[in-house]
Order: structure tokens, then sequence, then C-alpha cells
């Protein structure tokens, strides 16, 4: 079954625009055309269909219950576990922390691994195309324990100079920690090289990759990167929101203490001392997102029945089109041309702000993102306040770019 429909996927990606019954909704009066995935997916009917048959049918607390319903539970929700593992190419499911989401899995790396293994003075190397989830928690940390934070630049394209970052890892330098797909831009960065340029340097180093649109375009897996932290977040991979993944190499996690405390993360508790579980268990406090993990291993079967590959080589023909399409609008400027790219167009248009262009594009029926993108260092960089952003997902069609640049057009007609 799942083969049939990834061959079909190959030469006809229309039908699964099908699987989303949101796609169906009207936006004032017209069929909804919806560009903005890079903020968050839709989902498809069998992710809705997973999450609603534990509610109705099978739901109940994990990992305390000695009934039938909790032990079934329980064990479809470990085996998200290991589906993720594969997903990713990790080689233990012992790897693989849930978490709420991306934001939170950078925290938790720089509150528990940050502070056990860095002290003053020592230095982390960001890029200046990191979303807000990946500076901000390094800069509280720097408050806290006074770190030192630099940052790769991006040339005009948008692609990182790793001449420069090659120039700025001193024998300070701790961890990298970069954006694997820029939200904003769309760059892919090339992950492998900058990992093996930041080992050969210094074989110790730590790398985190912010993998939230990584993990979305194409086909991802950590152990060939080598990186020690991946972190992504459900709801854009087409899954519920409130579920995020942290993947840390399992030896770095079980030297890490947890992040948060409190029930079901522990071995023994007495007034005077508690010991902790091993990773992943000890960075899940509480009772977890149990019906958001089943919801997004319905989402990885259902991204694994298409083909990561097919979704990838379907987005990069929508973004040559896409590109093609908005050069030809006067005063039009796309910002982030980087020769590798996910499906993602930033762009400006001359006399109108992007927030106007989003709200004339809203009263077309299409869904775009106007605004900093959570990148405001990124914007500083391109001496811009916010841009107009347009991203794809696999069930994005040229058809919906037909109309993004009809809008366009119409925005144009009134600014001029
Ligand atoms: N980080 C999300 C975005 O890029 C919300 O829009």
């Amino acid at each position: 079954m799942a083969t049939e429909r990834a061959l079909e996927m190959a030469t006809d990606i229309a039908s699964y625009r099908n699987d989303f019954p949101v796609l169906k909704t009207k936006m004032h009066g017209q069929s909804l055309v919806f560009l903005d995935s890079a903020a968050s997916a839709q989902k498809p009917q069998a992710v809705i269909d997973a999450m609603n048959r534990v509610y109705e049918s099978g739901y109940s607390n994990i990992h305390r219950g000695l009934y039938e319903i909790s032990q079934n539970l329980t064990a479809e929700y470990e085996a998200v576990r290991g589906k993720v593992a594969d997903f990713i190419g990790a080689p233990s499911e012992k790897s693989i922390v849930f978490t709420g989401n991306a934001t939170e899995g950078i925290n938790l790396v720089a509150q528990s691994w940050g502070k056990t293994f860095l002290e003053e003075g020592d230095e982390i190397i960001l890029t200046e195309m990191e979303h807000h989830a990946n500076i901000v928690p390094w800069q509280m940390l720097r408050e806290e324990i006074g770190i030192v934070i630099k940052t790769i630049p991006f040339d005009e394209s948008g692609v990182l100079d790793l001449k420069t970052f090659e120039s700025l890892l001193t024998h300070n330098t701790r961890l990298v920690s970069f954006v694997h797909i820029s939200n904003a831009l769309g760059t892919i960065n090339p992950a492998r090289k900058i990992i093996e340029i930041a080992k050969d340097f210094y074989p110790e180093m730590r790398v985190l990759i912010d993998g939230s649109q990584g993990i979305v375009h194409n086909v991802v897996n950590v152990t060939e990167l080598d990186a020690d932290f991946y972190v992504f977040t459900g709801h854009k991979l087409y899954g519920p929101s409130g579920i995020g993944v942290l993947y840390g190499k399992e030896e770095l996690l079980n030297e890490m203490p947890p992040f948060k405390g409190g029930g079901d993360m522990i071995e023994k508790v007495t007034f005077n001392k508690t010991t902790y579980k091993e990773a992943p268990y000890r960075f899940e406090a509480g009772t977890p997102p149990i019906v958001e993990v089943i919801g997004l291993g319905a989402a990885i079967d259902y991204v694994s029945a298409v083909g990561m590959e097919n979704i990838a080589a379907h987005e990069a023909e929508l973004l040559a089109y896409g590109s093609e399409k908005l050069s030809t609008i006067d005063g039009l400027i796309l910002h982030g041309t980087a020769p590798d790219k996910a499906g993602i167009l930033s762009f400006t248009m001359k006399g109108a702000h992007p927030s106007d262009i989003g709200t004339i594009l809203d009263q077309c029926g299409v869904a775009v993102r106007s605004g900093h993108h959570c990148c405001m260092p990124l914007m500083e960089r391109l001496g811009l306040d916010a841009t107009v952003r347009a991203s794809f997902g696999l069930y994005s069609s040229k058809d919906d770019i037909d109309q993004l640049v009809k809008g366009l057009h119409k925005v144009k007609e009134l600014f001029s």
C-alpha cells in the first residue's frame, strides 16, 4: 500500500492534496491557497484519525497503568520512539527525547548540556540566519554563566561564509549550533561540511542542528551527519503541535542532568536524595503529550509512504516554477537565492509593505506569512524589517503559485 502510494506520488503529487481536509476550506469565499507550511503544515486525515482513535477507543495515561488500554497505549507510544529513530537514521530509540517543540529541545541542551559543560569564556558559534529559538536560549545562558556567542555571516544570496566560520574557531569554542534549512530564506546549509570543519578543528566539538525545516524537506540521517544534537518539531512535519524531538548521542544524553523534574523521570525519590532514570526518560518529566506522540508517528508513516525524496523533488519543481514566475513581477525582490534551496520564497515589493501584501493576499484566498519570521538579526543583516514568505508543502501545486502571482498583480494595481 505504502509503496503504491509512493509510486503514485512520483507521477502525480496532486492526489495527495485530497488527504488534507483543511485544503477544501474557503477563505474569503475563495478556495484556500495555503502557502504558509513553513510556519505550520496542514494535517493529513491519517494523522487526525490516529489521534481521534486514541481519544475515542483507547485513551489513558502511559507508563503507569497495569490495565490493558494503558499497557497498549504505552507500547504504541514507545514504538513511535523507534519510528522516529529509524526516520532520522539514529542508532537507537534511546537517543530520542520527546519535547514540546524544537524550541524546547534547544532550551534543554542549553540549560542541561550548557550548564554542565560550559564555563565563563567558553565560545559557541551560531549563524546570522538563526531563528530566535537558536539565539535566545544561548543569550540566556550567556547571562547566567558568561559564555561568548559568535556568529557566521551569510552573503547576499543567503549562503553562509564558511571561510569566516573557520576563522571564528578557537581553542575556546565548544559548540556550533546552526539551522539546517533557513525558515526565512530557504537556504539549505551544508550541514555535513560544517560538522566536518568543526570536528576537524577539535574532535570533541559539539554540534547542534536546528532541523525544524530540515526534517520537512528532505531525508535526514543524523548518523551520517555526525550531529551531536538534532531538534525538530512535529507540527511542521504534518503532525500535531505540542510535540517535538531532541535527538542526542546516547552517551551524551546520559552525561546530562535532567532539565525538568517531576514524575516518571526518577528511579527513587527520598527527601534527602533523588536518582534519575537513564536518557531519554530523565528528560520527560510529567505526563507527556501522549496523543501528540501517536499523531507524530502517524505523520512519519504518512511522509514515509509518500517518500521524502519524492517530496523534495516535488518541492524543487515548485521552487523553480515559483522563482521564475515571481521574477517576472516588476519591482519584486527575492531574498534568498542560494543555489541549494528548499521550497521557501521570501520577497519584498517596491512600494508595498509586507503586511499590506499579506493582507491583500488574504483577501485573494492566499495564506502567506509576512514579518520577520522570528529572525530579526537576519532581517537586520538584509536591511529589512520584514518579508513576505510563501512556503510549500507536499500538497502545494503550480496552481497555488499561479494564484499567488495573481494576488501579487492585484497588489501592484493597488500600490502603483
Ligand atoms: N518558525 C515558524 C516560521 O518560520 C513559526 O514561521
